[in-house]
């Protein structure tokens, strides 16, 4: 979704933001542009497509673009097409304003009666953007001093926002400001770096601070002041950030997707470390131990997410009641937070996220808490918003994602909720035993994920003999079900291969009419409790001409009799198996998507954090 990045210090800004742009580059955008604030001189290039071309069309421009102060932006359409006029940066009344150029993420939520106002004012707007009425709402607001301004129009919008913003008249001074959409400052020597996510900082800092909602940053060369839209000044904590440059890196990989996919057994392990005490038989996990008590008397737990990560809480669901014997349910954050739902006393309401900044997520939460539940999350960024928003979580440690399409993240999503999953149980009715029969499993699952990534040739050669079909079933039982969605989202989002998936039972019951001659269909068909109600939901689409992709279980001599094509899984207990299956459903839509020409870490229409409603 957009992305931010903005420079203040001593060197070229434009260089630092055309870098700090391709960095961004994956959290999806469909144009993008800069503004460089030079001595009295504010040029603004933007172009739709890649940032490659806006690079190349710098080149082109007769401004300079030379100046050490400057703004840019990727943009993710919401309010109108994709147009340069509707690129960011957007500036106050051309010719009559006050060269002020505006960056934003979010949505104006009133930007029609702003915009209705400002026109009444004489104001004429070039875009169909809420961006652009903001900056005219700064400029009209603006008597010298940029802060103030800029304290006062947000002061006067509703809505999302994470904003950077330069002036020609103040060539010295940028102002940022955020509520609800991320923004991070690096602090350098003698220099700022503001970005979306950390990603594009570490290559200048390790240094940054977030801003809280509804306050601002001004920003000089040597130094910052912090306050609160109404100007009461506030000191921002700055931290360390735990990301280097090596990790956001390709390294010998060619795509993020396939680094990702490989990092997983690594990934897992980091998340596994301290957390298992095999000797003493618990799981240990600091985030949540103060509420050790109130997660074991809870009534109800209820996972909420989107996408990919709504799967991982559809496995918590399962895992909550097998393990912890409590009710429990999945719900799309989207839906459960404008239905009113019924949050009783004893409801814990936990959000699953990579990103830690999806906005439906959080609104989710937010709802949550003012209906008085105990809210968690299970987000993989340190210090994102939902992070800091829920009572308490646990972090995923599987390290930046970077591929649109997520992998290693769900793959955390699956083994904290296991291991959430587990600490509740044993605070209830799990076995001393049992516990430690699932850890001892649970800890020899990164050498496992290993050795079904090692198929990969194997799963690419397969994958090949269908990649020409244009409509793919996907089947699970029980926890495989989750599996077989997420199998399905991977193939559709990156390959554009038309997929669904639903449980192995549901299909006769319409879907079946789809299959014809050779239709792949996926079944995720691993040794457990609906094993032989999973055969013969095989048997149902072989004799209707359709050819089974099986992931099974290593050895099992009757799947490979019947299947087309097996991909092996090690044998592992029932909780574990969506750690283990869903590896090969990632390596198989990573491969069909090459084949298909596409571009796998940049699929189209796609953002990796939907910061938007
Ligand atoms: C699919 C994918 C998305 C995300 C979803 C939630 O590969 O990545 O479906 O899972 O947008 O994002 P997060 O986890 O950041 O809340």
């Amino acid at each position: 979704m957009c992305g931010i990045i903005a420079y203040i210090g001593s060197r070229e800004a434009s260089p630092i933001l055309i870098e700090g742009l391709k960095r961004l580059e994956y959290r999806g955008y469909d144009s993008a542009g800069l503004a460089v604030v030079g001595d009295d001189t504010l040029d603004i290039s933007r172009s739709v497509g890649r940032v490659r071309g806006l690079e190349e069309q710098l080149g082109r421009e007769t401004a300079t673009f030379s100046g050490s102060m400057g703004i840019a932006h990727t943009r993710w359409a919401t309010h109108g097409g994709v147009t340069v006029e509707n690129a960011h940066p957007h500036r106050d009344d051309l010719g009559r304003g006050h060269s002020i150029a505006v960056v934003h993420n979010g949505i104006i939520e009133n930007y029609l009666t702003l915009k209705k106002w400002l026109e009444e004012k004489g104001h004429v707007f070039a875009s169909e953007t809420d961006t652009e009425v903001l900056a005219h709402l700064i400029g009209e607001l603006y008597d010298g001093d940029l802060e103030r301004a800029v304290q006062a129009a947000l002061r006067e919008v509703t809505g999302a926002y994470a904003i950077a913003v330069v002036c020609a008249k103040e060539p010295d001074v940028m102002v940022v400001g955020r509520k609800g959409s991320p923004l991070m400052i690096g602090v350098g020597s003698n220099e700022y770096v503001v970005a979306s996510d950390p990603s594009a900082i570490v290559a200048h800092t390790k240094q940054a601070f977030t801003l809280d909602d509804y306050s601002v940053a001004k920003l000089t060369r040597d130094s910052f002041r912090t306050s609160t839209i109404d100007n009461i000044e506030i000191t921002p904590q700055i931290r360390e950030l735990e990301l280097d440059l090596g990790q956001i890196e390709l390294g010998e990989f060619e795509h993020y997707m396939l680094k990702e996919i490989h990092e997983q057994p690594t990934a897992l392990r980091r998340s596994l470390q301290g957390r298992l005490d095999l000797r003493g038989g618990s799981v240990v996990l600091g985030g949540i131990t103060e509420h050790a008590r109130h997660l074991a008397t809870a009534k109800r737990i209820v996972f909420v997410g989107q996408g990919t990560a709504l799967h991982a809480g559809m496995v918590g669901e399962y895992l909550v009641e097998n393990l912890a014997k409590i009710p429990a349910e999945v719900e799309f954050a989207s839906e459960f937070r404008y239905r009113n739902p019924i949050v009783e006393p004893g409801t814990v309401v936990i959000a699953i996220s990579q990103s830690g900044e999806t906005a439906d997520t959080l609104a989710a939460i937010e709802e949550a808490k003012q209906k008085g539940a105990l809210t968690l999350g299970l987000v993989n960024v340190v210090g994102s918003t939902i992070s800091r928003e829920t009572d308490a979580g646990i972090y995923l440690r599987v390290g930046p994602e970077i591929g649109v399409a997520s992998t290693k993240a769900f793959i955390g999503q699956l083994l904290v909720t296991t291991m959430l999953a587990a600490f509740i149980g044993r605070r209830r009715f799990l076995s001393q035993e049992d516990l430690h029969n699932l850890l001892t499993a649970m800890d020899r699952v990164p050498d496992q994920v290993e050795s079904v990534i090692a198929q990969s040739d194997q799963i690419k050669t397969a994958t090949a003999r269908y990649v020409n079909r244009d409509n793919w079933l996907f089947l699970g039982r029980g926890l495989n079900y989750p599996v077989a969605l997420e199998g399905a989202l991977k193939l559709k989002e990156i390959s554009y291969i038309h997929a669904e998936g639903m449980p192995a039972a549901e299909m006769k019951h319409g879907p079946i009419a789809l299959i014809d001659e050779g239709m792949p269909v996926v079944v995720v068909a691993t040794r457990n409790s609906q094993y032989e109600k999973v055969l013969s939901n095989i048997e149902e689409v072989r004799s209707r001409g359709g050819h089974v992709i099986a992931v099974a279980t290593e050895g099992d001599e009757t799947i490979r009799s019947l299947c087309e094509e097996v991909f092996w899984v090690p044998d592992v207990p029932e909780p574990l198996q969506p750690l283990v299956t869903v590896v090969p459903l990632q390596l198989l839509a990573y491969h069909a998507a090459l084949m298909r020409g596409k571009d796998v870490d940049k699929p189209r229409n796609l953002a990796k954090s939907v910061t938007v409603e």
